[in-house]
This record gives C-alpha cells, structure tokens and sequence, in this order.
C-alpha cells in the first residue's frame, strides 16, 4: 500500500537556516523514501544561500516549494507560517521534520502508519525503542530534563513533547487556532502538543532513531531555552490554577442526602 493511502495528501514542512550543507541529501531522501509527499520549505533568508539552493531544487520537482521569509524570527514562526500555506493548498496531512538529517526520511511510515489511529503523531526518542544517536551529554540532558518539566508541570502524558517529527492531521491545525500561538522559538512543539491534548485530541508517539546532524550547526540558543522555561512555566502555573478552580468547583456542588 503506498505511503499514506486512505490519508489523503500529505506536505512535510520543513524549516531552514543555514542548511545548505544538509537540504539537497535530506530532500532526496524523503523523495525517494515517499514519492508521494510533498515538501515545503520555510527559509528565513539564510545567509548561506540555502534559499537559492531550495529553488533550485524545486525548479526540478514540482513537489518540492518554498517559502522565503525575509527575517528569522524562530522555529515556530516559520512553522505557523508554513502551516498557513500548507492548509491553504488544502492538504491532508501536514507534517514536521528538521533539514539536518536528523529525523530519517526512511522512519516517515511508521508516522504514517501511526497516524491512522491519532490526530497527532509524534517520532520520540523518549518511548521504549526510540534512539538517539552522536547526541552530546548536555543535549540529552537538556531533552530529558525539558521533557520530565514539561509532562509534569502541564499535566500530559507525552514523553517527547519537544520533538521535532511529526504529523498532523489538518483537522487538528484546524482545531488549535494556530493565530493564537505566541511561541517563536522551539517552544512551539510543546505548545502545539499541549493543545492537542487539552482538545481532547488522540496524540500518539511512535519510537524513531534520532541522529545528530554531522554538517552545520544547531540553532539551539541560550534565548530558545529561556523561552521554552518561561512559557512552559506560566503554562503549568495556569494549569494547575484551572484545576484547582475546577476541583473546588466541584466540592462545592451540593452533595446528595445521605440515606
Ligand atoms: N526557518 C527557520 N527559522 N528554521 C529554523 C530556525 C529559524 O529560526 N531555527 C532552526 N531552524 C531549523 C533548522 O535549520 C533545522 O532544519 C531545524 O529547524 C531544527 O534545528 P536544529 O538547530 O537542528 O535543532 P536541534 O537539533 O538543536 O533540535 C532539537 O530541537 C528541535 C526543536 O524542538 C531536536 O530535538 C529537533 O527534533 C527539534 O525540532
Ligand atoms: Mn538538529
């Protein structure tokens, strides 16, 4: 059965900045990996023609577009973008992978497969067989540590929820109103994956091998980080008020006569 049949249309977004060591490979390798999905690029005016180079290469495929943005204004900035252009041209399934390699183009189906039964499907390297790959001590820390933070303060049983691979059903964009969505940085994976679930939507994660990129250099920053921490903190501190405000609510109902 080919790739997403009985899915419908399925584009993965990808974002770039400064990968022009890294686009052609990885590109090829979705294409061969699944003909059927298109791919859009989101560049934000990378200086080292990574822009150009994505032209070039949708010059040749006609699967293949791009979006240039003149500034880089983040992670999630070019994601909420993307995803406005994606669900405009109306496909089905909008997906997430970063251009370094990392996420395997040859790990897509199991997404796929997954996301007959969810809304959302995220690859994670945080559930029984997902892998990491030539990831420092720190960077593993820094996941582990952000995640254990994240599923705790928010409430959600995602193991992964910072994870960059994944698959949406339009549906689910069309639910979280992506207008709503402040996060720039990579906070933005969280914030997507919490509504999701505070939707009541089906999140599924699916184990991947996650390998760090061996050209270029990540765009993590000290300002990404503190970003994440502060949202994802005011986020928890909301939470646990409505639940708070929800459970005295509750205590506060008249309790039945006793017999
Ligand atoms: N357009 C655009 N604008 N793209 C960006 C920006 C930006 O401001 N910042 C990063 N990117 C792109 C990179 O070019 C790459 O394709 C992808 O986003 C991921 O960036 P990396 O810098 O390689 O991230 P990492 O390996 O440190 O990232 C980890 O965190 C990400 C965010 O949650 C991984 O866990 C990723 O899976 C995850 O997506
Ligand atoms: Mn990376």
């Amino acid at each position: 059965m080919p790739a997403g049949e009985g899915l419908g249309r399925v584009v993965m977004v990808v974002p770039t900045y400064n990968e022009s060591l890294n686009l052609g490979p990885v590109i090829e390798r979705l294409r061969r990996a699944q003909p059927e999905v298109d791919v859009l690029v989101v560049d934000d005016g990378s200086p080292d023609g990574t822009g150009d180079l994505a032209d070039a290469i949708a010059a040749e495929d006609p699967q293949v577009t791009v979006l240039h943005r003149t500034t880089k204004e983040g992670l999630g900035a070019a994601y909420r973008h993307g995803f406005e252009v994606a669900l405009d041209r109306g496909y089905d399934v909008i997906g997430e992978m970063d251009a370094d390699g990392s996420h395997q183009p040859e790990q897509l189906q199991l997404l796929l497969d997954a996301l007959r039964e969810a809304d959302l499907v995220i690859g994670s390297r945080w559930v029984p067989g997902g892998r990491i790959v030539n990831w420092p001590l720190h960077r593993e820390l820094l996941s582990r540590g952000g995640n254990f933070y994240t599923r705790h303060l928010l409430g959600i049983r995602v193991r992964d929820a910072t994870a960059g691979y994944r698959l949406f059903r339009r549906t689910t964009l069309e639910r979280i109103d992506l207008q709503e969505v402040q996060s720039s940085g990579y906070v933005f994976q969280a914030d997507l994956a919490f509504r999701t679930v505070q939707a009541g939507l089906r999140v599924v994660e699916v184990p991947i091998e996650f390998v760090e990129r061996e050209l270029g250099d990540s765009k993590m920053s000290r300002d990404v980080a503190t970003e994440s921490l502060k949202r994802i903190t005011v986020w928890g501190l909301g939470e646990r008020r409505r639940r708070l405000r929800a459970a005295l609510g509750r205590s506060e109902q008249p309790t039945p006569p006793s017999r």
